[in-house]
This record gives structure tokens, C-alpha cells and sequence, in this order.
């Protein structure tokens, strides 16, 4: 209710904004843009998009706890998402270990939490989702992984405004969750909708080397465990890349 929303026509990216911006920023400012010039992904990607192409926004929250209470932030924001998403009959999108959302392993959408503090003082993170709506043949040229958009993940006609307004509800009911009581308390709901959730997976290291195994679960600060020939193994989410095998 006590958000404080912006609305750009045009920007680079609302998450290099709001980080550039963050001290003079309260917290629950939500910068919505109607195209970005400059948006960003995880692991130095660019986020692709045209006028209409995506929902594309960040929301500056502010924590008590440092960033080393915040791992599970990121998938638990991926839980407000698919409630969001499932509210509006985009039933088949599932997660992706950390926070991708799929639909028929393509695509939906995607999350860039960055986080601004120390590891145990107060922290600051924009937490910043696109969401694919309707993705025009020159820039599915422009993206080097299989992709979808709403306009194919749900029967029904979607307003972005409503979606919008929607998705920022369950995020501030997701975020009290977690703030109350951590990723834990989200995680069976985070695991039922993982698509690689007992599935064979190879994992790309930051080293460049492979990992092959079976996901058997994710810990209470959402860690992915996965069973491999050396055994259980922890895997933290920064710089891995999940594929299925
Ligand atoms: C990913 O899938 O790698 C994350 C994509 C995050 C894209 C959103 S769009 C709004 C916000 N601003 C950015 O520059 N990136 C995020």
C-alpha cells in the first residue's frame, strides 16, 4: 500500500537506476520502465527488449539483516512471481534453480537481485524481474537461449498494469515471509514448482568444468543439492549455469 512507484518511459535499467539512487530512495520504491536501453541479466548478460516486449521493473527493499541472511532473497522472489504468473493462468511456468521462470523449459522470465550493505549489518537490495509478454521476431533473433512470452503461456489476455500491480502484491506478501521467518518457510512451496526437481541436470562452473547429477533437493537457504558420482553435493547459486541433462 505504501509503495512509491515510478514510471519511466524510457531508461537504461531500472536496476542501475535504483542502484545509483539508493540513498535517496525509500524503501518499497518500485521504478517500472517502458523500455530499457541497457537492461541487465545475471552472469553479465543483457536483457533484451523492445517497446512492449516485457514487464521490466526493480523494487528497492531494505533489510535488518546483512547479505549473508539474504541468500534465499532471490528464489524467494521467485515464488511471488509464479503465484503471480499462475493468478493470470500461466500454469505450466516453473522455476529454474536460482530464479529463472520456465514454461515448457523455455524462458519467461528472469530476476537480478543486487544487494548493496556488509554481510551482517543492514542491507539494501534492488530486486529487479522481467517477464516476457510479447516478444516480436527481431529480438528473438537477438537472444541466444530458448525463450517464450506470456502471449504463449496463457490463454488469457494479459493487461500489463494489472500483472503489474498483481506481482507487486505477492512480492511485498513474499518478502514479509521471508523477512519473518527466511527462504525456509517458502521452500516446499519454491521445490513444488521447481522444473528440475528430481531431474538429471549438468551444471557449467564458474571454472569452466561440468557437473552432471540428479537434483534431489534445495536447503532452507536455498542451496541446490544435487547427487553426483562423488556424492551429495551443495551447490551455491552465484555463478552456476543449470541445464537440464
Ligand atoms: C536474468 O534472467 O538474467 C535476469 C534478468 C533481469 C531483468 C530485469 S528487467 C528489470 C531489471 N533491470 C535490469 O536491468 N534488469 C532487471
Amino acid at each position: 500500500a505504501w509503495l512509491n512507484i515510478e514510471v519511466f518511459d524510457t531508461i537504461d535499467s531500472t536496476n542501475s537506476y535504483l542502484m545509483q539512487n539508493m540513498s535517496a530512495k525509500t524503501h518499497g520504491t518500485c521504478v517500472i520502465a517502458n523500455l530499457q536501453t541497457n537492461g541487465r541479466g545475471r552472469r553479465g548478460r543483457e536483457w533484451q527488449a523492445s517497446l512492449g516486449a516485457s514487464l521490466t521493473f526493480s523494487l528497492l527493499w531494505r533489510f535488518q539483516c546483512g547479505a549473508a541472511a539474504l541468500s534465499g532473497l532471490s528464489l524467494a522472489v521467485g515464488v511471488a512471481l509464479i503465484r503471480g504468473l499462475h493468478e493470470i493462468d500461466a500454469s505450466a511456468a516453473q522455476l529454474k534453480w536460482p530464479n529463472d521462470i520456465l514454461v515448457n523449459q523455455q524462458k519467461l522470465a528472469g530476476i537480478l537481485i543486487e544487494l548493496q550493505g556488509d554481510m551482517d549489518g543492514p542491507s539494501t537490495a534492488v530486486i529487479g524481474v522481467g517477464i516476457n509478454l510479447h516478444l516480436p521476431e527481431q529480438l528473438l533473433q537477438k537472444i541466444d537461449q530458448p525463450v517464450t512470452d506470456l502471449n504463449h503461456a496463457t490463454p488469457s489476455n494479459v493487461n500489463p498494469n494489472a500483472l503489474m500491480a498483481k506481482l507487486l502484491e505477492h512480492m511485498v506478501e513474499v518478502l514479509s515471509t521471508f523477512e519473518q521467518a527466511g527462504f525456509d518457510a517458502l521452500r516446499e512451496e519454491w521445490v513444488a514448482h521447481h522444473a528440475y526437481h528430481q531431474q538429471p541436470v549438468r551444471m557449467l562452473m564458474p571454472d569452466g568444468s561440468e557437473v552432471t547429477g540428479v537434483v534431489q533437493d534445495i536447503s532452507d537457504n536455498g542451496t541446490l543439492i544435487v547427487e553426483t558420482a562423488n556424492g551429495l553435493q551443495k551447490m551455491m547459486s552465484g555463478e552456476i549455469s543449470l541445464r537440464s541433462a
